[in-house]
């Protein structure tokens, strides 16, 4: 309580402080933990197939390929962020308990990988494409029911608040960086270009290259110097701009000679201090 106190003051005195303070708390208190990221992706998935759906009691062929495009690199993307950020956190968590629900959690993202291959030579519109797109959502809803009821609850105390919320921006920048569709001449673009191709990836290459972008306190330094060195350049930019006016400065129009003339002439107008000084001798 006393140590409250103490702190109380200096904080108040200094309003920007209290000011930048509020707001990274304001922040880290709006950051999402890695099982609201992970929920909230999970219902963005069902939110497109809900759409794709749609479409087809619509019998809208078009929107369908469009929607189940948007959900297999939805599923893609999340299932990869899933390996990268949130298995490996459970395998060193968790104990064997969560060696073994991470390899359970693998197998049904490997099922669900295959579907997606095979969707991938399937026609949008079609019987198949349609049966097999239930059924792997089918699957997929149970395995994102495990997740939410049973794998997560059990990590997000075992690594804390802070360790979560540094989790959820992790898996958010691996997906930052996969493509959300298919570019249109993929056949012949890299592995990443194409949902197969970026499914097929091994997922420690995909770790490596989303390892080798800075992280995030590097991030926190360049977005800070950069801060700085706008501040810098807006202050020079608003001194050149005042010296082209010709207006003096703060300083020179409060010089001693300057307080003097004023006192002795009554000057009360404004304008530069030679300018009147030229006149008088004029
Ligand atoms: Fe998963
Ligand atoms: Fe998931």
């Amino acid at each position: 309580m006393f140590s409250r106190l103490r702190l109380l003051p200096h904080l108040t005195l200094n309003s920007r402080v209290t000011l930048t303070s509020s707001r990274t708390f304001a922040r880290a208190m709006s950051q999402k933990t890695l099982f609201e990221a992970i929920k909230e992706d999970h219902e963005e998935m069902y939110e497109y197939h809900d759409q794709y759906k749609r479409a087809h009691e619509k019998g809208d062929v078009d929107a369908q390929a469009r929607w189940a495009n948007q959900l297999r690199w939805e599923i893609a993307r999340h299932a990869v962020g899933e390996e990268i950020v949130v298995y490996p956190l459970m395998e060193k968590h968790l104990g064997e308990k969560g060696k073994k629900l991470a390899d359970h959690d693998r197998a049904e993202h490997q099922t669900v990988k295959e579907e997606l291959y095979e969707l991938e030579g399937l026609q949008p519109g079609s019987t198949e494409f349609d049966s097999l797109l239930t059924k792997m959502m089918a699957s997929l809803h149970h395995h994102n029911d495990d997740e939410e009821v049973e794998d997560l609850p059990l990590l997000e105390p075992a690594i804390g608040i802070q360790a979560s919320k540094e989790a959820a921006q992790s898996f958010k920048k691996t997906k930052k960086f996969v493509p959300t569709r298919a570019h249109p001449d993929a056949p012949n673009k890299p592995p990443y270009e194409t949902l197969v191709g970026f499914l097929a990836m091994p997922v420690d290459r995909l770790r490596d290259t989303f390892a080798s972008f800075p992280k995030e306190e590097e991030m926190k330094g360049a977005k800070e110097e950069l801060k700085h060195l706008v501040k810098k350049r807006d202050a020079s930019q608003l001194k050149r701009s005042h010296s082209r006016r010709g207006r003096p400065f703060k300083k020179e129009r409060r010089s001693k000679k300057e307080k003097r003339f004023k006192k002795e002439k009554g000057f009360k107008n404004k304008g530069g201090f030679k300018e009147r000084e030229a006149i008088q001798e004029g």
